[in-house]
C-alpha cells in the first residue's frame, strides 16, 4: 500500500517551517508498557505567516492523551489526528501560544529501536533521523531547533541512572520508590539530538578542563561489571577532546559529557548532544577481547561522535539533503584526528581503500547517488558509503584546492558564522570561497554529480627540448538519473621523480594551474608541458589520493618498481607496491592455471626486503606495504570466472618467496620489534605487532623451522587478543601439521567460548 509518507521528497521542495519552537519541556515518565509523555512547547509562528495556517505535528505510534492550548484544553473538534500527523487547526491571533500535549507509548513493544525503546531493563532513546516523533508530537525536522529541559522519573531501584540532554538540574525522591531527575540543555538543538537513557549502569568518570577553564565531568556508563573495559574509550574521548582544541579551536560547551554503551542499538552510535549513545562493540575494550582494529575503531569513532558536537550539533543541517554536511566534515576530522593519533599514512591507505571498496561500487552501480542528493524517499537509506567516504573526500580535496592555511580560515568563518544555524552546503561553501577568495561553483559539482570520475593519462618526455608532456581526459560514467556530466575540478598532487629519486622541480608548467605540487585540472581536457626537466622522470600521480576518482595511466613495470621503492609520497608509494604486486599475482594465477610454475620476480623481493629493513618507516607502515593484495583485491581485477584455489595458490607462492628472503634478518627485525611484558593498546604497539605477525606468516609460508616452532609459543604466551588470532590465523592457513592446526583452534575455541547465551542476549524481541 502507498501512503503520502512514500512519496518522494525533493531538495527543490524545501519550504522554511511556518512554525518555530522556542522551549520544549518534557516530563517523562518511565514505565515498560505506558511511558507517559507530557510536551510543552512554546510555540512562534513565523513572519507572513497567518494564523488560518494550520500546525502540523509529527507522530508515529503515539497514543495521545490531550492537547491544550495556552492552559485551555482542546477538544476534539480544535485538533485532527492521524497516523503520522496531528493537526490544530484553530489557532490564536497571538504569533506565540503554548501547546502542552501528553501522549503515551510503549518502549518495550518498540522493537523497531527508533524513539525510546526499553531493552534489558534499559531505557534508551534514538532519534535521527525522525524517530523523535516517536515519543512526542513534534516539528520533527532538523531546522526547528529549540531549549530542551527533560524531568524523567523512573523506579529508582530498576533505573537508578537517569541521563538527559545538556547540564543535570535536579534530582530526588518521587515518592512509591520512584525518583526523577531534571536535566536543561542551553543550546538549542534539532529534536533528533534529543536522548534519555534510564537504567541500572555503572559508570567511570572523569574530570576535563577546556582551554578556557570550564571544569566537565566525563562519564561513560556500561552495563554493570565491564567499567574496566571503557578505560581505553575514556582516553580516547580526552584526547579527541584535546585534539578539537588545538587543531580546529573547538571547545566541549556543557559541564557534563556522558557517553552510554548499550548492546541494542542499530546503528554504530549518535552524537546526541551531551549524551552519546553507543553500540557498547564501540566502547568495550579489553586486551583479552579487543584486536588493535578493535581499539582503533573504538578511538575513531568515540572521536566521531564527540566532534559531531560542532559539525552537527553547534552547527546542524537544514534539512536531510545536507547530511554530508556533517557527516562527511566530520568524517574528515576523525580521519585527520586517527591520522594525528596513529599513522599519517596508514590511515590514508585504509580509508582510500575503504572508500574503493564499498562508494566506488556504490557509485557504479544502480543506486549510485550524488553525495548530496536531490530526492529520496526514505532518508535512513542514505545514510551511505557515498555520503560518509565520497562527503570526507570532497573536503579533503578542498583543503588540497585552497590550501591548509586558507582552508583553516573558511572553517574559522563556518563555526562562527553559523554557530546556532541549520546550515546547508551552499552556505558551507561560501565561507570558504570568502576566506580563501575564490571561486568553488566548479567544485561544487561534485555534490551534485553522482559517479566516479576516471581521468585518463599519458605521458611523452622530449631529450632534446627538456621537456615532459602530460595529457589529462576526465570522463564521469552516466549514472541512474544523470545522463551527462560536466567536468569537474580535479586537483593533482604529483611528482616527476628524478633517478636521484628526488623529485624534480620544473622552471616553467603552462597547460593548467600549477602550485605546491598540485595540479588544478579543471577542462574536460588539458596538456601540461613542464619545461627544465633534464632527464625523462618517473611521473607520480593522484598522491595521497589528492582526488576520489579512478587513474588509467599505463606505467611501464620497471617506473612501477621504481616508485614502489622510492616514491617520497608514502601513499602512492603503497599504490605501486600494490600494482607491483598485483601483476605478479595475476601472472602466477595465470601460470597455475596453466599448470606451469610462477615466476618469482627478483627485483620484487629486493624491495621487498629493502622496505622492511628499512627502519625510517615506521613499522606500521613497512606492515602495510609488505601486505600483498587480498583474495578478494584479485578476484575483483580478475571479474569473471575466479578460480579462488589458484589465487590462493598465487599468493601462497609469493608469500613463501618472501618467507625466504625475509629468513636471514627475521628475527633482528623481530629483536627490533619487541614489546614489553604489559599489554599496550598504543598505536606505535600495535604497529609493532601487526610487522611481527606479518612476518611470522611469511616465515612460516615458507615452512622455516623455526618459524613453526614459534608461532606455535607465540600463539600459546600471547597476552592479547591480536598477537594471539594473529597467531592462530597464520597456523591455520600455512602450518603443515594437522594437529598444531587442531589444537590451535581446539584451544582458541575452548578459550572464547561464551557460556550458552540467555534468551534475552538476543534482543529485544
Ligand atoms: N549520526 C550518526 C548516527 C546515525 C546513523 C543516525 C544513521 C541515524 C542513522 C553517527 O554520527 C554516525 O555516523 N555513526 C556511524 C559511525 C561513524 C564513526 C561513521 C555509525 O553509526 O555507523
Ligand atoms: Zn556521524
Amino acid at each position: 500500500m502507498r501512503t503520502t509518507q512514500d512519496q518522494a521528497i525533493h531538495l527543490k521542495n524545501y519550504k522554511e517551517p511556518e512554525y518555530r519552537i522556542g522551549t520544549v519541556d518534557l516530563d517523562i515518565d518511565l514505565h515498560p508498557n505506558k511511558t507517559r509523555v507530557k510536551s510543552k512547547l512554546s510555540v512562534i509562528r513565523q513572519k507572513n505567516v497567518t494564523k488560518d495556517t494550520p500546525l502540523i505535528l509529527d507522530g508515529d505510534e503515539l497514543k495521545l492523551i490531550s492537547v491544550s492550548l495556552n492552559g485551555k484544553l482542546l477538544s476534539g473538534d480544535d485538533f485532527h489526528e492521524t497516523q503520522t500527523e496531528l493537526t490544530i487547526k484553530k489557532l490564536p491571533k497571538s504569533a506565540k501560544f503554548e501547546l502542552e500535549i501528553e501522549t503515551e507509548i510503549d518502549p518495550t513493544a518498540n522493537t523497531k529501536l527508533m524513539g525510546l525503546y526499553r531493552s534489558g531493563g534499559n531505557y534508551c532513546t534514538q532519534c535521527e533521523a525522525e524517530g523523535f516523533r516517536r515519543i512526542t508530537y513534534f516539528l520533527d525536522r532538523p531546522d526547528v531547533l529549540a531549549v530542551y529541559t527533560t524531568r524523567l522519573e523512573a523506579h529508582k531501584s530498576e533505573n537508578p541512572v537517569l541521563l538527559g540532554n545538556g547540564n543535570p538540574v535536579k534530582k530526588g525522591s518521587a515518592g512509591k520508590g520512584r525518583h526523577y531527575a531534571i536535566w536543561h540543555d542551553p543550546h538549542p538543538k534539532p529534536s533528533y539530538l534529543f536522548a534519555l537513557v534510564g537504567g541500572d549502569l555503572g559508570s567511570i568518570h572523569k574530570p576535563f578542563k577546556t582551554l578556557s577553564g570550564r571544569k566537565v565531568k566525563l562519564g561513560i556508563y556500561v552495563e554493570k561489571g565491564k567499567e574496566n573495559s571503557a578505560d581505553y574509550a575514556m582516553d580516547a574521548l580526552i584526547r579527541s577532546m584535546k585534539w578539537d582544541e588545538n587543531v580546529f579551536d573547538c571547545e566541549y560547551d556543557l559541564d557534563v559529557f556522558n557517553i552510554v554503551a548499550v548492546s541494542d542499538f542499530n546503528m554504530g552510535a549518535m552524537e546526541n548532544k551531551g549524551l552519546n549513545i553507543f553500540n557498547d562493540k564501540y566502547v568495550l575494550g579489553d586486551p583479552e577481547t579487543a584486536t588493535d582494529a578493535e581499539y582503533s575503531n573504538i578511538e575513531g569513532i568515540i572521536a566521531h561522535e564527540y566532534f559531531h558536537n560542532w559539525t552537527g550539533n553547534r552547527i546542524t543541517c537544514r534539512d536531510w539533503f545536507q547530511l554530508c554536511l556533517k557527516e562527511g566534515l566530520t568524517v574528515y576530522r576523525d580521519q585527520e584526528f586517527s591520522s594525528d593519533e596513529r599513522s599519517r599514512p596508514v590511515k590514508r591507505i585504509a580509508d582510500v581503500r575503504g572508500l574503493k571498496a564499498s562508494q566506488f561500487p556504490e557509485d557504479a552501480g544502480p543506486l549510485a547517488h550524488a553525495v548530496r542528493p536531490e530526492t529520496y524517499r526514505e532518508i535512513n537509506n542514505f545514510y551511505t558509503a557515498t555520503v560518509y567516504q565520497k562527503g570526507a573526500e570532497l573536503i579533503r580535496m578542498l583543503a588540497t584546492i585552497i590550501g591548509e592555511q586558507k582552508f583553516k580560515k573558511g572553517i574559522d568563518l563556518y563555526f562562527k558564522r553559523h554557530d546556532g544555524d541549520a546550515a546547508t552546503i551552499e552556505e558551507f561553501l561560501k565561507c570558504f570561497e570568502q576566506a580563501a577568495k575564490v571561486d568553488l561553483s566548479q567544485f561544487a559539482l561534485w555534490y551534485s554529480q553522482a559517479g566516479t570520475p576516471l581521468l585518463n593519462v599519458s605521458s611523452k618526455y622530449n631529450k632534446s627540448k627538456q621537456t615532459f608532456i602530460l595529457e589529462f581526459e576526465q570522463i564521469t560514467p552516466s549514472t541512474p538519473g544523470q545522463k551527462r556530466k560536466l567536468p569537474v575540478y580535479i586537483p593533482q598532487r604529483i611528482g616527476l621523480i628524478g633517478s636521484n629519486s628526488n623529485d624534480m622541480k620544473a622552471t616553467k608548467v603552462v597547460g593548467a594551474e600549477f602550485k605546491d605540487d598540485v595540479l588544478h585540472l579543471t577542462k574536460r581536457k588539458h596538456k601540461v608541458t613542464f619545461s627544465g626537466i633534464n632527464e625523462r622522470p618517473v611521473f607520480s600521480l593522484n598522491r595521497g589520493f589528492t582526488a576520489p576518482i579512478e587513474v588509467d595511466y599505463r606505467q611501464s613495470p620497471s617506473d612501477l618498481a621504481f616508485l614502489a621503492a622510492n616514491d617520497a609520497d608514502t601513499f602512492s608509494r603503497w599504490q605501486a607496491y600494490q600494482n607491483y604486486a598485483s601483476k605478479l599475482l595475476l601472472a602466477g594465477y595465470r601460470a597455475v592455471l596453466a599448470n606451469k610454475t610462477m615466476k618469482i620476480d627478483a627485483k620484487f623481493l629486493d624491495i621487498s626486503k629493502d622496505t622492511l629493513l628499512d627502519e625510517s618507516l615506521e613499522p606500521a607502515y613497512r606492515a602495510t606495504i609488505l601486505s600483498l593484495p587480498s583474495e578478494g583485491d584479485l578476484a575483483q581485477i580478475i571479474g569473471k570466472n575466479v578460480n579462488p584455489d589458484a589465487i590462493a595458490k598465487s599468493l601462497s607462492v609469493l608469500k613463501t618467496a618472501l618467507g625466504e628472503i625475509f629468513e636471514p634478518e627475521r628475527n633482528k627485525v623481530l629483536n627490533s620489534l619487541k614489546s614489553s611484558d604489559s599489554f599496550n593498546a598504543s598505536a606505535a604497539e600495535a604497529g609493532k605487532r601487526s610487522l611481527r605477525s606479518l612476518l611470522m606468516a611469511y616465515a612460516v609460508a615458507s615452512k622455516s623451522k623455526s618459524a613453526l616452532k614459534d608461532v606455535v609459543s607465540n600463539y600459546k604466551k600471547s597476552n592479547n587478543m591480536t598477537d594471539r588470532f594473529n597467531a592462530l590465523r597464520t597456523i591455520v592457513n600455512y602450518h603443515p601439521t594437522k594437529t598444531a592446526r587442531d589444537k590451535a583452534l581446539a584451544d582458541f575455541y575452548k578459550r572464547y567460548t561464551h557460556p550458552t547465551p540467555k534468551p534475552e542476549c538476543f534482543g529485544v524481541i
